[in-house]
């Protein structure tokens, strides 16, 4: 069993904008360590709440956790883009709120074999959350075409070196496939000039970011999971969304105005939460997090 240290994000403004009815059902779209579950599933006695995930090695740590609470929590594994039907799956038509906390959890980034992290050199090229997902990092890098990989660097890693990266990478795998995370940072190292490499953090960051976001469809599972998760949603209840990059706040401030501006919903928060100092020095993670609310009208 995996060790998973994950520090929730903002767990008290979860709990205090995402609960309108203390014995409502609730769903975590985004379970994790189970650690924004717990603190719902504590703070209020007779809520009942799904957790979904689509990494099993998250659901099964969470679910261990979250034993002392089973009679009113329920596990599910996958993708919240399919939140309906998974609901449906369990009877569940209609729920009183939906947190999504995006992107991948410590432990992910921590765990050397899932190949998400630039900081461990000789993983293999994976990035999955879910592992029955047949697109993996590596096969993306070894079989797109040159312009699917620059514009994939450009788009989803707002790369300005991408055009580059993309013609070093195809240039490398020439000669044989590039297997390891060690292997691609050194390719993106040499591809960006050196007089630049000292600025904007870690020179593989970028298209790591783009990577993931392309193995794991991230965005468009986003756009879907917001949809989904609206059609369930009770009069009155709530969507709260943590986001980590502005592609994916652009993604939940843009659907939440429109809801607004259809006269469907209220904004509860004008301008996006962001965690406090204090908790910024604490978690590294929670230092880019933003923080939306969405209410759905009553009529
Ligand atoms: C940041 S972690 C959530 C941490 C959790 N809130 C906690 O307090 O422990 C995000 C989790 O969401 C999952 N995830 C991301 N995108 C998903 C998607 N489209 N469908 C289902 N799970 C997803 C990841 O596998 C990861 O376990």
């Amino acid at each position: 069993m995996v060790d998973f240290q994950h520090q929730s994000v903002m767990p008290k403004q979860v709990v205090d904008l995402l609960v309108t009815k203390p014995e409502g059902l609730y769903v975590d779209a985004t379970l994790g360590g189970g650690g924004d579950a717990e603190h719902l599933l504590s703070a209020y006695p007779a809520l009942r709440l799904v957790g979904i995930d689509q990494d099993p090695y998250a659901l099964s740590y969470a679910s261990r956790r979250l034993q002392p609470y089973a009679a009113r929590f329920t596990p599910l594994r996958g993708n919240f883009r399919n939140l309906e039907d998974l609901l449906l799956t369990i009877g569940v038509r209609a729920v009183d709120g939906v947190v999504f906390d995006l992107g991948v959890s410590s432990p992910q980034l921590d765990q050397r074999d899932r190949g998400f992290s630039y900081q461990h050199p000789d993983a293999p090229l994976d990035m999955r959350m879910d592992p029955d997902n047949p697109v993996t990092a590596f096969r993306l890098v070894n079989q797109k075409s040159e312009e699917e990989i620059r514009d994939a660097i450009q788009r989803w890693g707002e790369e300005r070196w991408a055009a580059r990266i993309a013609s070093f990478i195809v240039r490398a795998r020439t000669e044989e496939p590039i297997r390891t995370t060690g292997q691609l940072v050194e390719i993106i190292r040499a591809a960006i000039p050196a007089a630049k490499r000292r600025s904007g953090g870690h020179p593989a960051r970028r298209t790591f970011q783009a990577l993931r976001i392309w193995v794991n469809d991230e965005l468009t599972a986003l756009s879907e999971g917001l949809l989904a998760a609206w059609h369930v949603l009770n009069p009155g209840g709530r969507l709260v969304v943590i986001s980590f990059h502005s592609l994916e706040d652009r993604i939940v401030k843009h659907q939440f105005r429109e809801w607004s501006n259809q006269g469907m919903a209220r904004v509860v928060t004008k301008h996006p939460l962001t965690p406090d100092d204090r908790e910024q020095e604490e978690n590294p993670r929670a230092r880019s997090a933003k923080l939306r609310v969405v209410e759905k009208r009553l009529t």
